[in-house]
């Protein structure tokens, strides 16, 4: 029996960042490619890349210990970690959000990684709101961690410019108030898995070691992506998010505070903005900062929104991802 007067509201957020910083100048001497060109095609001017000793696990354990402390929860009271991310520690198991939970010491907690590439902070959010609306705990812990220097081809300039590694985390806490997560609209457009892709790698094209020395070309190990198809499909998807929610929310567009997209390309947020007629600055934007940290933008983007005190009781917020799979889904969130 689901008790309707549990909300899941966003008590404490943190974030991560390996120390590290890359701009896109020091990208040049690695690949062909130029700030200008960075610049004019993403908007992106600097991102963070982890060094020896930074983890997915380490980042988030960093941002989690922070949106612990300011949620003002006992760890002990935390009843599950979900961990969203592409590059979790290790392959296949032990899962990130294990690791997370045994260096946060959160006894009490079962914890998963859950895997819907950048959208997966969205997706996330919606299982952590629903844990506490059903009553199976009070007080989940959702992260967004990425380190994805790990899986980018670095020799392929129209991908490795991109992205960055980071992590968000947000303590999502049981509310009898009209507040926190509202709803969410998740949804997944299989068909599309040839356009953002690791080709091989996985169970269906393990590594064997006959693969590895007949084949001189490595590429397909690492991110490939049709970067036109995932620009339109985002594009639609992010319109499609707003006004899905808005309907659901039965508010205008005039009446949202915010938009939290996820930070892939400012000309996609751009087109975004323009399709669905609410003001660009709605949208909040921080992609010049860090690239696409993939699951980790949005619980970044929170977090520096809170920094920057943009974050008023009572306001209306919309949160989207879109990625791989092909993948997409907003949050709803009475802040
Ligand atoms: O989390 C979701 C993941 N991904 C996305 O959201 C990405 C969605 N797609 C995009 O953001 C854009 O499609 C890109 C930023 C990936 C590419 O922008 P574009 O305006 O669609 O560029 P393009 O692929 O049409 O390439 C234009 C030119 C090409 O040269 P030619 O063939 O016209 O001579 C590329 O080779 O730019 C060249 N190029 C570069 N030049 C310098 C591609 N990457 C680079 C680079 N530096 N890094």
């Amino acid at each position: 029996m689901i008790n309707s007067s549990r909300n899941g509201s966003i008590s404490g957020l943190g974030r991560a960042l390996p120390a590290r910083r890359v701009s896109n100048d020091d990208l040049s001497h690695w690949v062909d490619t130029s700030d200008e060109w960075i610049r004019s095609h993403t908007g992106i001017e600097s991102r963070y890349l982890a060094g020896e000793g930074e983890t997915c696990s380490s980042l988030a354990i960093v941002a989690s210990r922070k949106a612990i402390e300011q949620a003002k929860v006992d760890p002990s009271d935390i009843g599950m970690v979900i961990c969203a991310t592409s590059t979790p520690n290790y392959k296949a198991f032990p899962s990130t959000a294990a690791l997370i939970q045994d260096g946060l010491g959160l006894e009490q907690a079962g914890a998963y990684d859950l895997s819907a590439a950048c959208s997966g902070f969205t997706y996330a959010l919606e299982m952590g709101r629903a844990m506490i609306v059903a009553g199976t705990t009070d007080h989940v812990l959702v992260v967004g961690a990425e380190i994805l220097s790990s899986i980018v081809n670095w020799q392929d300039r129209n991908t490795c410019v991109l992205f960055g590694d980071g992590a968000g985390a947000a303590v999502l806490s049981v509310s009898e108030k009209r507040e926190g997560v509202q709803f969410s609209y998740l949804r997944a457009v299989g068909s599309g898995e040839k356009a953002l892709m690791i080709e091989r790698g996985g169970s269906a094209t393990a590594l064997t070691a006959e693969w590895l020395e007949a084949s001189d070309d490595l590429s397909s190990m690492f991110i490939s992506m049709d970067g036109r198809k995932v620009y339109e499909f985002a594009v639609r998807v992010l319109v499609e998010t707003i006004n899905h929610l808005l309907e659901q929310a039965g508010i205008s567009k005039d009446e949202l505070d915010h938009i939290v997209p996820h930070q892939a390309n400012i000309r996609i947020i751009q087109a975004a903005a323009k399709r669905s007629g609410i003001p660009l600055k709605k949208f909040f934007i921080n992609l010049q900062e860090y690239g696409n940290t993939s699951a980790a933008t949005v619980p970044i983007a929170l977090k520096d929104m809170d920094d920057r005190k943009l974050l008023k009781k009572g306001q209306k917020i919309i949160t989207i991802g879109f990625g791989a799979g092909l993948t997409y889904g907003g949050n709803y969130i009475i802040w």
